[in-house]
């Protein structure tokens, strides 16, 4: 029997840099247009057919979450939660998700990455299917020492990663969404802090690349992956979101749509969810693509 593929948001973090936005609320909770940042990652999840989440945030900012997300149910999906109470780093969210994966396969995003363009469904549904290893997805950027940073040889295999350096092999940066069998746990196991003191996703990475088991997916050109990391990306992330929705009059990280059109929800439980949002654009909105094909 196959096993069920598991994904964990990962929510963390001090968000200092966007004081005072980030004050006394979650990054992951700031608005990006029309929805928490959140639901983007979310939404990535699901896309992949992804339905049985858990959801990583500090002890200060759960019950935030809680509030927002409750159980998934609205969503069709299925939300537990866990906290990590001190920002030790990526990859303790494989020791903190230990018993939530037991022994699936896992992907992992994190909960300020925002990706957008086309077959995103049907790239995340190949990563899915590899039954062992990691993929990993790169994406170029004017900016890769503020990411984590994969070259690639001539045939476009990688050839390492390296955590925000200060002089980048290449500017193809690794993005906050990756894909793992279940030996994660064992690698997550096996980490030590960085000179930064964290758990890096990084030595997860080059762990699997020298195991030769990193698949590395080059996000090409026409591709979004938004940052909202300066108060100035998080702005443009916004504006660029309402301008793909109202150029096609389709939503961006609609949880509800993605879970009506994977078949998690029903024609009569999205008129139901429609009636939640009286004199507001999302009523009108779940109404038409009711209407709408498939
Ligand atoms: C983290 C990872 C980095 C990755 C980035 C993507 O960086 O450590 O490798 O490129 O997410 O968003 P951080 O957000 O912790 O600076």
């Amino acid at each position: 029997m196959s096993k069920e593929y598991k994904g964990i948001v990962l929510a963390g973090g001090n968000g200092t840099r966007l004081h005072p936005l980030t004050s006394i609320v979650s990054k992951q909770l700031l608005p990006v247009y029309d929805k928490p940042m959140i639901f983007y990652s979310l939404s990535t999840l699901m896309l992949a057919g992804i339905r049985n989440i858990l959801l990583i945030t500090s002890n200060e900012h759960i019950s935030l979450y809680k509030s927002l997300i409750g159980d998934g149910n609205n969503f069709g999906i299925n939300i537990s939660y866990e906290t990590q109470d001190k920002p030790n780093g990526i990859a303790e969210a494989f020791l903190i998700g230990k018993k939530f994966i037991g022994n699936s396969s896992t992907a992992l995003v994190l909960g300020d990455n925002i990706f957008y363009g086309p077959s995103f469904s049907r790239i995340l549904h190949s990563a899915k299917k590899r039954k062992n290893g990691a993929t990993i997805f790169a994406y170029k950027v004017s900016d890769p020492e503020r990411f984590g940073v994969v070259s690639f040889d001539k045939d476009k295999v990688a050839t390492s990663i390296e955590e925000k350096p200060t002089t980048p092999k290449s500017s193809y940066a690794v993005t906050g969404l990756y894909f793992y069998d279940n030996k994660v746990i064992n690698f997550a196991e096996n980490l030590t802090p960085s000179g930064r003191g964290e758990l890096e996703i990084t030595d997860i990475n080059n762990m699997y690349l020298k195991n030769n088991e990193l698949n590395v997916e080059i996000l090409g050109r026409g591709f979004s992956w938004l940052d909202t990391g300066t108060f100035s990306s998080l702005h443009e992330a916004s504006a660029f979101v309402q301008t793909a929705q109202n150029n096609q009059g389709l939503k961006i990280g609609c949880l509800e749509e993605i879970a009506w059109r994977n078949g998690w929800i029903s024609d009569d439980e999205l008129i139901s969810i429609s009636k939640r949002y009286p004199n507001n654009e999302f009523g009108g909105y779940f109404k038409n693509i009711l209407h709408s094909e498939k």
